[in-house]
């Protein structure tokens, strides 16, 4: 049986299978209402979401399957003190599949050990966010045509952003990628990411602060949101929110064909004034979402 628990958790060989079968949905839908009938999926969210949980489930609907689940922490036995060892184990008999996210690192590969069928993570803390990596690889293949010889650019909070760097640690393994990494000095990428996937792999990289001074450079522009839950007090979030907002102005000094991508929700950091220019793929990237997740269930659950 196999979990999710990183998005290096698919060999690159493994990933490509899943991209070409997501592509394959979304070419011909109906081919796969049925494979998942019979079968249930079990969404267990400690923390807030609308894409990710909304998007797992519309996958498994959209595959013949069903659903059960929580949204908040609040709403499941977490609040009476349960460990989501004891959870995973009672859930293990009510569903064939589940997806977990969970503010603490760390909690999705605890329920993984813990489990009898296979555990997908939906965001762990600030950590990894493997199903959205999927979703950002299958838009940039789609939008892009390739997934090697890119500059990427990251910009806004490097530092508590798990999307940004489960991103990261899935891209290095692909030929001539460039990062610009574009941050305010406190908001950089952990420690771990830049000295043992960056470095470690002789990764080419440059940490800046001036997004303007990089736009031209760029294939690829990946904004996020200041992630505010994380922060230790207010004071420095209200200090960073807004250090970044993609407006017109900065589009200008971007090549024609750069797409931006953003894992969404938005807050300031992208002017909606973007929205309709044709490179802002964001909520397209949020469609391909139900597309990556339905084939990733389908090879979770050995149907594909
Ligand atoms: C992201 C997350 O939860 O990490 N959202 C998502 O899943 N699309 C990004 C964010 O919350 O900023």
């Amino acid at each position: 049986m196999k979990h999710i628990i990183s998005p290096t958790d698919l060999t690159v060989s493994e990933l490509s299978d899943l991209l070409i079968l997501a592509e394959e949905i979304i070419q011909n839908p109906k081919k796969y209402y049925n494979v998942c009938q019979g079968k249930k999926l079990a969404t267990l969210f400690y923390e807030p979401s609308t894409r990710t949980r909304l998007s797992f489930e519309a996958a498994m609907l959209n595959l013949g399957g069903n659903i059960l689940g929580f949204s908040s922490a609040d709403s499941s036995s977490a609040a009476k003190g349960e460990s989501v060892a004891d959870t995973i184990r009672v859930i293990s008999s009510y569903a064939d599949i589940c997806a977990i996210r969970h503010p603490k690192e760390g909690a999705p590969l605890v329920a993984s050990i813990h489990s009898s069928i296979p555990v997908i993570n939906a965001g762990d803390g600030g950590h990894n966010h493997p199903t959205q990596t999927f979703t950002d690889l299958l838009t940039i293949k789609n939008l892009k045509g390739r997934l090697n010889n890119l500059t990427v650019g990251f910009c806004g909070d490097l530092k508590f952003g798990r999307t940004v760097h489960s991103l990261i640690n899935a891209m290095v393994r692909y030929d001539n990628i460039h990062f610009v990494l574009i941050s305010p000095e406190e908001l950089k990428i952990p420690t771990y990411l830049r000295e043992e996937v960056l470095n470690a792999n002789n990764i080419s990289y440059q940490e800046v602060r001036n997004l303007e001074a990089v736009m031209p450079d760029l294939d690829l522009l990946y904004m996020t949101r200041v992630q505010k839950e994380r922060f230790f007090n207010e004071e420095d979030y209200i200090r960073l929110k807004d250090t970044y907002i993609l407006d017109t102005k900065k589009m200008q000094l971007a090549k024609e064909d750069m797409l931006v991508l953003h894992p969404l929700p938005r807050v300031n950091e992208i002017s909606t004034e973007i929205d309709s220019d044709p490179r802002a793929v964001y909520f397209k990237q949020a469609e391909y979402g139900v597309y990556v997740r339905m084939a990733l269930i389908m090879k979770l659950l050995e149907v594909a």
